[in-house]
Parts: C-alpha cells; sequence; structure tokens
C-alpha cells in the first residue's frame, strides 16, 4: 500500500467481506435462542428487529412505519411535505394500538349520529363517550358505537341510542389488561371504561386493542403501549417549528436528515432543540462515514447516528461529488470511534442493504441497527401505486436528491437552493413490485438470524464481539449492486 499522506486507507464494501464461521452453541436459529432485539437512540425504547425504514418520500410514510413497527422495527417518516401533514401522520401511527385509551372520542349528548360518524372517522375509533355538560370533566352518561348508529338517521340524537351510564359495565383504575379482558368476555363488550372512585372516567380498553398485542407480540412499543415511529428533520429555520410540532405529536425520535452531517449546521440544530428548545425526545444526527464525523455527531449530543455517504441504491454522490467511504469500513469507523464510550450511541448503518447477508454483515461491523430504503420501496405499504413496465408491475423509488424531489422541495419551500444552481445527486428508477413489506423483513431477519447462528451470537452485543470478517478479491463494486429480496 501507498505511503502517500493523502491516502487514508483501503475500504470495505458489502461484497467485499465475508463472515466467518464459528464454533457455534446455538442448536437452531429458530429456536428463539437468538434476540435481535436493538437500541435505537439513547432514550428511545429497545425494538426487537434491527431494521428502520428509510426517511425517503417513496419509502416511509404513515403505512410503512406503522407495519415496521408492528413487526418489531421502526419507521422514520419523511420530511417531504408539510409540517402539519408530517405531525398527522406521526399522529396515526401512534393512534393505530394501545394498552388504555387516555383520550378516547368524547362528545356531548347534544349531538347527532352524524357528529359521531365525523368524530369517529376523525379519530379512527369505533366507539364514542357522550358526556352530558359544556365541558368534558370525565363524567359521561353513555357509550355509541357503529351499530348502535344503525337504529337511527344521521339526525338522530346520541342519547336516543347509546347504552346509558346505568347499563355499562367498567373496570376500576388499576385494572391490568388481562383482568380487562376477561371482564369484557364475561360481560359480552368490545369496549371497557376504566373508572375512578369519583366513577369519572380514566381510560378505556378496548378488544380491537388486545387483539393487536396478540397479532403482534413483537411490535415496537413505547410505555403506554403504543407504537414507536420517527420523524425526518431538516436543517432550515423551519424546520425548528416542524421539530416542535412532531415533538407535540409525540413522535419518539427525530431523525436529522442531513447528506453531510459533519457540517456546523449538525451542531448549531442540536444546540437550538436540545439546549434553547429543550426537546427531550432523542434525535439521530448522520449522516457521517468516518472516525471523526462519527466522533463529532456524538459530541454535538446526537442520541444515535446514521451511518453511511453513498451507498444507497439510488445514490449518486459518489458519481457525482466523487465522495463516499465503502460501507462496512463506514460503520467499523463509527463502531471504532465509539468504542471507549460506556453509554455508546446506536449506530445505524443506513443504505446499501441488497439482499438479507448485508443486514447481518452491517451488525456484525458494528451497527446496532439498520436502515433499507430502496428494498422497501416496492411493496404494498411503501407511498404510490405499482405501475407496469415491460410486462412487470413496479413502484418508483428516488434519491431525496434526485431531480424530481428537489422540485417538490421547491415547492414545500423547503429549500433556499435555485432549480438551476441545483446538481441532482441520486436518481429516479423503478424497482419490482413486491407485495407485502412483512415478506421482504421476513428475510432480512431470517438472513440476520442465520448470521448471528454461524457466528455464535445470541444478542447483537455478542455479534459485535464475536463476528469476524474475512476480505474477499475482486468483489463487484457496492453502487450497483442488483437489489436482491
Ligand atoms: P438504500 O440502499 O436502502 O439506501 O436504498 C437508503 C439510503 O440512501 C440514502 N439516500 C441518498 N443518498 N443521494 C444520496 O447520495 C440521494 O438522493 C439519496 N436518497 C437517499 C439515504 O441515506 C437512505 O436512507
Amino acid at each position: 500500500m501507498t505511503t502517500n499522506p493523502k491516502i487514508i486507507g483501503e475500504g470495505l464494501a458489502f461484497d467485499d467481506v465475508l463472515l466467518v464461521p464459528q464454533r457455534s452453541s446455538i442448536r437452531s436459529r429458530f429456536s428463539g435462542e437468538i434476540d435481535t432485539s436493538a437500541r435505537v437512540a439513547r432514550g428511545a425504547p429497545p425494538v426487537h428487529i434491527p431494521i428502520i425504514s428509510a426517511n425517503m418520500d417513496t419509502v416511509t410514510d404513515w403505512r410503512m412505519a406503522t407495519t415496521i413497527s408492528l413487526l418489531g422495527g421502526f419507521g422514520v417518516i419523511h420530511r417531504f411535505m408539510s409540517m402539519g401533514e408530517q405531525a398527522t401522520e406521526v399522529r396515526k401511527v401512534k393512534e393505530r394500538m394501545r394498552v388504555v385509551e387516555g383520550h378516547p372520542p368524547i362528545i356531548t349528548s347534544t349531538a347527532t349520529i352524524r357528529d359521531a360518524r365525523h368524530l369517529l372517522r376523525q379519530r379512527e375509533r369505533g366507539y364514542v363517550i357522550i358526556h352530558d355538560g359544556s365541558s368534558y370533566d370525565g363524567s359521561f352518561i353513555g357509550i355509541a358505537t357503529p351499530r348502535d348508529f344503525e337504529a337511527g338517521t344521521p339526525d338522530t340524537p346520541l342519547t336516543a341510542i347509546m347504552t346509558p351510564r346505568d347499563r355499562i359495565a367498567t373496570v376500576p383504575a388499576g385494572t391490568e389488561l388481562d383482568e380487562a379482558v376477561k371482564a369484557m368476555h364475561q360481560h359480552r363488550v368490545e369496549k371497557m371504561p376504566v373508572v375512578g372512585d369519583d366513577g369519572r372516567l380514566v381510560g378505556v380498553y378496548t378488544m380491537k386493542d388486545f387483539k393487536y398485542y396478540h397479532q403482534y407480540p413483537h411490535a415496537s412499543l413505547d410505555s403506554r403501549g403504543r407504537l414507536l415511529v420517527g420523524a425526518a428533520i431538516g436543517v432550515q429555520e423551519g424546520d425548528i417549528e416542524r421539530s416542535l410540532a412532531l415533538v407535540e405529536a409525540e413522535v419518539d425520535v427525530l431523525v436529522l436528515d442531513i447528506a453531510h452531517g459533519e457540517l456546523d449546521y449538525t451542531q448549531e440544530i442540536l444546540h437550538r432543540l436540545k439546549v434553547i428548545e429543550r426537546i427531550n425526545t432523542p434525535i439521530i444526527a448522520g449522516n457521517v462515514a468516518t472516525i471523526d464525523g462519527a466522533k463529532y455527531v456524538r459530541d454535538c449530543g446526537a442520541d444515535g447516528v446514521k451511518v453511511g455517504v453513498g451507498p444507497g441504491y439510488v445514490c449518486e454522490t459518489r458519481d457525482v461529488a466523487g465522495v463516499g467511504v465503502p460501507q462496512i469500513t463506514a460503520i467499523m469507523n463509527a463502531a471504532e470511534a465509539y468504542k471507549n464510550d460506556s453509554d455508546r450511541i446506536p449506530i445505524i448503518g443506513d443504505g446499501g442493504i441488497r439482499k438479507p447477508g448485508d443486514v447481518a454483515k452491517a451488525i456484525a461491523a458494528g451497527a446496532d441497527t439498520i436502515m433499507v430504503g430502496s428494498l422497501f420501496a416496492g411493496t404494498d405499504e411503501s407511498p404510490g401505486e405499482p405501475v407496469e413496465q415491460d410486462g412487470m408491475l413496479k413502484k418508483m423509488v428516488r434519491g431525496m436528491a434526485s431531480a424530481t424531489a428537489f422540485e417538490k422541495r421547491l415547492a414545500l419551500g423547503s429549500t433556499t437552493t435555485n432549480l438551476e444552481d441545483y446538481v441532482p445527486e441520486g436518481r429516479t428508477t423503478f424497482t419490482p413490485y413486491k407485495g407485502k413489506v412483512s415478506k421482504v423483513v421476513k428475510k432480512l431477519r431470517g438472513g440476520l438470524l442465520s448470521g448471528m447462528s454461524y457466528s455464535n451470537a445470541r444478542t447483537i452485543a455478542e455479534m459485535h464481539e464475536r463476528a469476524q470478517f474475512i476480505i474477499v478479491k475482486n468483489a463487484v463494486p457496492e453502487q450497483r449492486r442488483p437489489l436482491q429480496t
């Protein structure tokens, strides 16, 4: 190797390495011996599957974020929409399920069936609680569901068709979910209001929520049993307001979306949000690819780091700017940067995942989780509809630094650059339609379990510690490798 100081070393991409089989005591990767739970960001609850869907507008809106979180991963809602829309998307994910509904849909006794239907559409719930007064103080006089609505016309007052308070079964405050479910079975109802000693409503258990917990036992949940969700922010002045709106919507993690995370912007915006605005929500920052870059982001106060400059399927940074670090080396750089930290911030390996084996390699290199863009873009849950091309169904995927994505940012007023000056560093293409994202997640997770089993690793931490690579000579260049699930 040259000793010229301009050359700092050699880099390894996914195909440049293979995991070396190790003597393993794991009997089967499906035996439940392997625990893939991982940290997404300092201060955020852990997830069961270390897979994050990327904040790209052809990948993650509320649908993808909801599904990935139900499956046990984490989704980051993209920022190529107004701040109000993005906050609404966060709310939709948070509203999907909860252990107990602390803010049930409440309506006054003068309302009609039409009013109730309107409220239920807005809140996506299957019942309304009716109170009798100008303002709600927890006292209620009845409950009504869409089945009750069928007994009247849109103009019928709710009080005519509701189940009145004296016929509503309730459980006392402090009742656990399992007990509430028993009570629902016993009374043959699907909703169980929880009341305090003073008879006021403190929450509502529903059978629907309970069923979600059974159907998705690994769902990523916050302390109130609601799905976890992240949202991307940028570095414009308006992003402070956007961040506050997202925090108000109870987003779990903010993700600072900058292609080159070593810019002054990272420090400025983290200072604004954490010190001046006093936001407690964890903030992930990036992207970086070097040891210094990883240290910089950590020292700016980030709660997680996103690693990857140029490995993405629709990235053109390496072609346009000539900049990048092969992804295995980039992840190893971040791991090296934090090797002596007692409370190491989690590392996200962002970009370049084309096949299941890449997940195991990224984790082995030191990533806690991986972020997936293009592989998820062709699924039912990604935004947009499939189109027919050359006799095949396909869905669009585009780089967030592509020309078409830039036009969208211009229209939203979220950039100060002129169209004439803009040089894209991402492309737009079409990827085969793949059906449900759960199928892709299953393959990626299966590959990870297998890689962990070969490495004798029962946890992500053991994978970091024990996995070893061997370098493969003459591998295919990273950028144009095909997507393979
Ligand atoms: P994959 O390979 O999963 O990578 O599609 C997703 C990641 O790619 C990054 N990304 C871009 N990088 N120009 C780039 O250089 C772009 O236009 C672009 N769009 C997305 C991003 O980090 C994403 O998570």
